[in-house]
């Protein structure tokens, strides 16, 4: 049973993040969708909240599974009885610290590897951190997240003004 790990913040999850899912899920046998519970950056989603959103628009991939962690990567990847850890790359400025994460979990751990796949083109510029810049101001953000997410962000970020 080939079995990996995708971890991140997801806040939210976007339409790059999905790429990489359902691609990443043809490759191994199961996937796990790992969703930081971060208390060092606040996010604009609770981990819930992030968690019950990944599973909406995962819901047609049956070998993906979604679920919160706290901690370092490879504790999770271990605990899942996972090899593997799957991370997009976009773009070269993602390049330096996507190596630096990749080695520093194999220094901690020699038996995960780390395996990258190159964003589909078309959601190479999407970014958790500008959907929710353009969502603040209004903007349209229906091309860079998938349908059910889009009007929980403009709903969220109301919720915040006030
Ligand atoms: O979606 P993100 O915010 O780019 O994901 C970053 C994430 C969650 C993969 C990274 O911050 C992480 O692995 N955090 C858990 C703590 C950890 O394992 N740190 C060591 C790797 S540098």
């Amino acid at each position: 049973m080939k079995r990996a790990v995708y971890p991140g913040s997801f806040d939210p999850v976007t339409k790059g993040h999905l790429d990489i899912i359902e691609r990443a899920a043809t490759i191994v046998d199961e996937l796990v969708v790992g969703v930081l519970n971060n208390n060092v950056k606040t996010p604009l989603f609770s981990v819930e909240e992030r968690v019950n959103m990944l599973i909406d628009v995962t819901r047609h991939i049956p070998n993906v599974r979604v679920e919160a962690f706290s901690g370092l990567s490879v504790e999770f990847v271990k605990k899942c009885n996972a090899s593997f850890i799957v991370r997009g790359l976009r773009a070269v400025t993602d390049f330096e610290y996507e190596l630096q994460m990749a080695q520093t979990n194999r220094s901690i751990d020699r038996e995960v590897d780390t395996l990258f796949l190159t964003t589909a083109l078309n959601y190479a510029y999407i970014s958790s951190t500008i959907v929710k810049e353009v969502a603040s101001y209004g903007g349209d953000i229906s091309g860079f997240v998938p349908p059910s997410v889009v009007e929980q962000v403009y709903h969220k970020i109301e919720q915040k003004k006030q």
